[in-house]
This record gives C-alpha cells, structure tokens and sequence, in this order.
C-alpha cells in the first residue's frame, strides 16, 4: 500500500533556538500531543473493532477476556480502547489499570510468564557459529522479564522521557513482514534544494508502509508499549520531522543530537494520502539536514525484521537563503 504523505510545514523561526537538551524535545512532543488528541479518536474506532475480535484468542478463556475488557471501564486511558496487548490492529492494549497478580487466568493481568511466549531460542548466545570479532549474546530463560534489574541502579523507564538513563522492561513486539518494512522520501525540498530565508515552506514527503497518525502521550507513555502492527500488517505509528542547521552542506563533523533548529511530530494520518501540518515561519539562511524519524504508536524507531534493508527514514540537505534561488551543490 503507498501513501503519498503532503506535509506543509512552515518552519518557525521561533522553532529556531538553542534551548537546553531535552527541553526542546519535550517541546517538540508536547505540541505533538496536543494535536494528536483530534486524529485519535478516528484511529481508535478502527483499532476497536479488530481488537474485539482478537481479545477472545488473546486470552486463554472467556473469562480472561472479561475481566481484561471490563478493566476498560475504570480506566483513564484517553484512548478508549478495549483491545488486548496482542490484538493484532489494535492501536493500545486493553486499558489495564490495575496490579497484576500472580496467577491470574487473564494472562495480559498475571505476573507469571506464560510458557507459550517464551523464546526457547534466547538460550543460544550464538557463538556456535562462530565470525572474526562476533561475541557472544546475552542470554534468557525467561525472555529478560527481570532484566532491568542487571542495571545497576538505573531507573525504569517508566514511560518517561529520562534524560539521563534508563532501563525500558516492555518487549519490542510485533514486527511487520519484509513486505510491510516501511520507506520513504523527501519530495520537497529537493536534496539540495534552496528554500527562502525566514519564509514558509512545504515539506512534501512520500511514505510507504506506516500507519500514520498515530502516537500516545510521549510524557506519560514513552517506549511504555510493544510496537503494533495495523489489520493490513504495516506498523501502526506515526513520524517527526527534524531540521538541524550545519556549517555548509560539506559538513563533515557529527551534528549534535541535542541541538536542532526545528522539531515536529506529525500527528495526523495521511487523508487522502497527504498529511500536511502548516506553520508560518521560516528558518534563517543557513545550510540544513531535514530528516525522518518513523517511529511507532508508543515513539520506539520503527523495528523491522531484518538486519539488512534499505534506510527506514530519509535526509535531505536543503538551503536557506536571502533570495531562495542561490544554487548550491550537495556534499553529503
Ligand atoms: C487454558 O485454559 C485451560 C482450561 O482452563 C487450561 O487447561 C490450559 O492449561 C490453559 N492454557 C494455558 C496455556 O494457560
Ligand atoms: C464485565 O463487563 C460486562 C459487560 O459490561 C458485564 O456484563 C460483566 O458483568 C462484567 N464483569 C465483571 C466481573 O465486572
Ligand atoms: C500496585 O503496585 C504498586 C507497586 O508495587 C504499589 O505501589 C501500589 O500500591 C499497588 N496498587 C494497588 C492498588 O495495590
Ligand atoms: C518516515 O516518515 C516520513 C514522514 O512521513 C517519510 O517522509 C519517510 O519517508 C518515512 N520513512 C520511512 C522509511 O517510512
């Protein structure tokens, strides 16, 4: 399925600043999320019924289901939606709300590891095939459940965005087929292109393969959640622009993470195939690395399953300049 993805995106010059690490990108999802609440109901709705029907398989009795669905009723999710963790289409997991407990017949509520989703093959640290310089695996009989508590002192996660380190317990989940891997590409600006200084500009973007428009509360829910996948087997998710100012397009220095000149997360799904987000602003004359990062509902990069694809985000390299017609060669 493709997805021709229109973002018109103005770049706030106000965007431009040099705020503390973490704090701009605190910014960046907070204006993610408010926006995001208006996409989230229509993408519920769809999630809802596919994970009604899959809740009954999730669970190993009727009774579990039950008990999961009817944790739906208290909870304070602003999702709504009444699907197990391994609905297949589901946007978020039944809204659990309460202690697990060992024993539990609703699996999606017990503290003990059901046997069925254990991964025999962790056991393997893979050194019996041996390759110059491979080492060995880090190996599990119980799937990592405890792992975290390897780490030291290190803080769980806990559904925050820690700036100074963590150890996230959720497990990766579901990972879409090699046909379902997502990709796409930056239509405007060109790579290498000029845009005008201080002026808006469109962002055009060309996406197969995710489905778009859908993020959580990237204070509260951060790598809280297993990446799903949607009915047609593609990553439910959604992606963020990031523009980062260089000295010229030859730079050859690594940028900084922690600086960029404009962040956004894109939260709405693609209409009609185009997605478009408009600011008004632009950016000042400079040389600039726009990119993607496709990330799942719950803001983990997208996770595909194999280890040799094609890049799941793009870069282009674009100018702003005085008179938005200078030509400018790309080095990258
Ligand atoms: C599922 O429930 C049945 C009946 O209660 C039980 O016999 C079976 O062991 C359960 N399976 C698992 C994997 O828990
Ligand atoms: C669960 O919810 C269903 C539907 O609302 C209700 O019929 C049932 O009694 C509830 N079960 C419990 C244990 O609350
Ligand atoms: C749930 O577990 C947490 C952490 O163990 C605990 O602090 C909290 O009191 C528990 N809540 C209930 C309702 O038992
Ligand atoms: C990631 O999302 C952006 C924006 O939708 C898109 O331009 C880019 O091509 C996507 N990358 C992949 C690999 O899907």
């Amino acid at each position: 399925m493709r997805f021709s993805i229109v973002l018109s995106l103005a770049l706030a010059a106000a965007s431009v600043s040099a705020a503390p690490r973490g704090q701009q990108g605190q910014q960046g999802k907070q204006g993610q999320q408010g926006q995001g609440n208006n996409n989230a109901g229509a993408n519920n709705a769809g999630a809802n019924n596919a994970g009604a029907a899959a809740a009954a398989t999730a669970s190993n009795s009727t009774a579990a289901a039950a008990t999961a669905s009817n944790s739906t009723a208290t909870a304070a999710s602003n999702t709504g939606s009444t699907s197990t963790a391994t609905s297949a289409g589901a946007l978020s997991s039944a809204d659990i709300t309460t202690n697990a407990t060992e024993n539990n017949p609703d699996a999606q509520s017990s503290l003990t590891l059901d046997p069925r989703v254990i991964a025999t093959g962790f056991l393997n640290n893979g050194q019996d095939v041996q390759e110059a310089g491979q080492v060995a695996s880090l190996t599990s009989n119980n799937n990592f459940i405890n792992f975290c508590l390897t780490q030291g002192d290190l803080p769980i996660t806990n559904g925050l965005q820690t700036t100074t380190g963590s150890c996230n317990p959720a497990p990766i989940g579901t990972i879409p087929s090699v046909q379902n891997m997502p990709s796409a590409k930056f239509q405007n600006p060109a790579n290498g292109g000029v845009v005008p200084a201080n002026a808006p500009f469109v962002i055009t973007m060309n996406i197969n393969n995710l489905d778009t428009g859908n993020f959580v509360n990237a204070n509260e829910n951060y790598f809280a959640a297993p990446q799903q996948l949607n009915a047609q087997g593609q990553i439910i998710g959604h992606t963020h622009v990031v523009i980062e100012a260089l000295s010229d397009l030859a730079q050859t220095t690594p940028t900084n993470p922690q600086q960029f000149a404009f962040f956004k997360g894109v939260n709405t799904a693609a209409v009609n195939g185009a997605v478009t987000a408009d600011v008004t602003s632009g950016v000042p004359a400079g040389a600039y690395r726009l990119c993607s990062i496709n990330s799942s509902s719950n803001h983990q990069p997208v996770i595909v399953p194999i280890a040799q694809h094609g890049s799941l985000d793009d870069c282009v390299y674009f100018t702003a300049s005085g008179d938005g017609a200078t030509a400018v060669s790309v080095v990258d």
